[in-house]
């Protein structure tokens, strides 16, 4: 017997074929407007996980849920993951008021496959790709302007640091990676804050670095720059120095000609 139009499986393979067709279209142009982040493999994960499992779960905990010595890390995403191992502060040596700077420990293949783990745990901030750090068409003066307000007052206004209370500081930014300071927005490491891109444009960002960028190219024109503090450096260096210098050399020729 042919199934006629009215049996109710016509029905049912109508609706089969229509939902179908409107997925594979549906993912067609999906696939087409995705961003084109390489999705993590799942051999990176695995070997992500057990990277992991080696040198960070003593701190982190066995699923990265955190514990009394450090914060969980699911959902800080792969940008957090990739700003403190790429920059030698993760793993942590012990515990302390921050993590110093230390030497890189794991290849740039380690630590993309312990930051595809980390994403893998929650949804976080990715990875900024070559193109979103592009300082190609940013605007310099308004990178100044951004900095000004919203970093210098912990980094300084020649960006090479300060200290923070409670014996914290905010590092010099004259060796940073473009890549870093954009992670460093995102993920906003200890007492920095977070700049998410919905609080700061990506493009404001790529603003800041080329200001950054321009910072880092700048010497010194006088010679040694103090740390670049400004007038109040300076003029206790003359204070101190100068004039102990000229008091110093007054009193040796007073001596003398005794
Ligand atoms: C000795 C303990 C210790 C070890 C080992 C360690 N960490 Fe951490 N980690 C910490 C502490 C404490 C913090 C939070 C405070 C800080 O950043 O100083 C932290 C913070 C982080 C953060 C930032 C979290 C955020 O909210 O942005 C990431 C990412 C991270 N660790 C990844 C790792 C990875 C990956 C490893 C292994 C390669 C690792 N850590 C090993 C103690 C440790
Ligand atoms: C409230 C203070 C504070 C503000 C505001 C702040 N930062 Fe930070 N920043 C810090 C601290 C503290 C660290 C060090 C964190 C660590 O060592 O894990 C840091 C680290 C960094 C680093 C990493 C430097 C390196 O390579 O070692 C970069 C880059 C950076 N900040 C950029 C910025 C930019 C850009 C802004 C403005 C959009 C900003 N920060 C605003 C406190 C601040």
């Amino acid at each position: 017997m042919a199934i006629s139009r009215r049996h109710p499986a016509a029905l049912l393979a109508v609706l089969v074929v229509a939902l179908g067709t409107t997925g594979a279209a549906y993912a067609a142009v999906a696939a087409g407007t995705a961003p084109k982040v390489s999705a993590p493999s799942a051999t990176q994960v695995t070997a992500g996980k057990q990277l992991f499992l080696e040198g960070c779960s003593s701190c982190h905990g066995l699923a990265a849920q955190g514990s009394t010595d450090a914060p969980s890390l699911i959902g800080v995403g792969a940008a957090a993951v990739d700003f403190n191992v790429a920059t030698g502060r993760m793993p942590m040596a012990g515990p302390g008021i921050q993590a110093p700077v230390k030497k890189v420990v794991y290849t740039p293949a380690e630590i993309a496959a312990l930051a595809a783990y980390i994403a893998s745990l929650g949804p976080g901030p990715q990875i900024p790709t070559v193109e979103d750090v592009s300082t190609a068409d940013a605007d310099l003066a308004l990178g100044g302007e951004l900095f000004r307000t919203n970093c210098a007052q912990c980094h300084s206004f020649s960006g090479r640091g300060g200290a923070l209370s409670e014996g914290r500081w905010a590092p010099s930014l004259m060796k940073s990676s473009a890549k870093h300071i954009y992670e460093a927005m995102l993920s906003g490491p200890q007492s920095m804050p977070v700049f998410s891109d919905n609080t700061m444009r990506p493009t404001d960002k790529r603003d800041i670095i080329r200001y950054i960028e321009e910072l880092q190219k700048q010497e010194d024109p006088g010679g040694y720059g103090l740390g670049r503090l400004g007038t109040v450096t300076e003029g206790l260096f003359i204070w101190v120095i100068g004039l102990g210098a000229l008091l110093g050399v007054a009193v040796w020729i007073g001596a003398k000609s005794r």
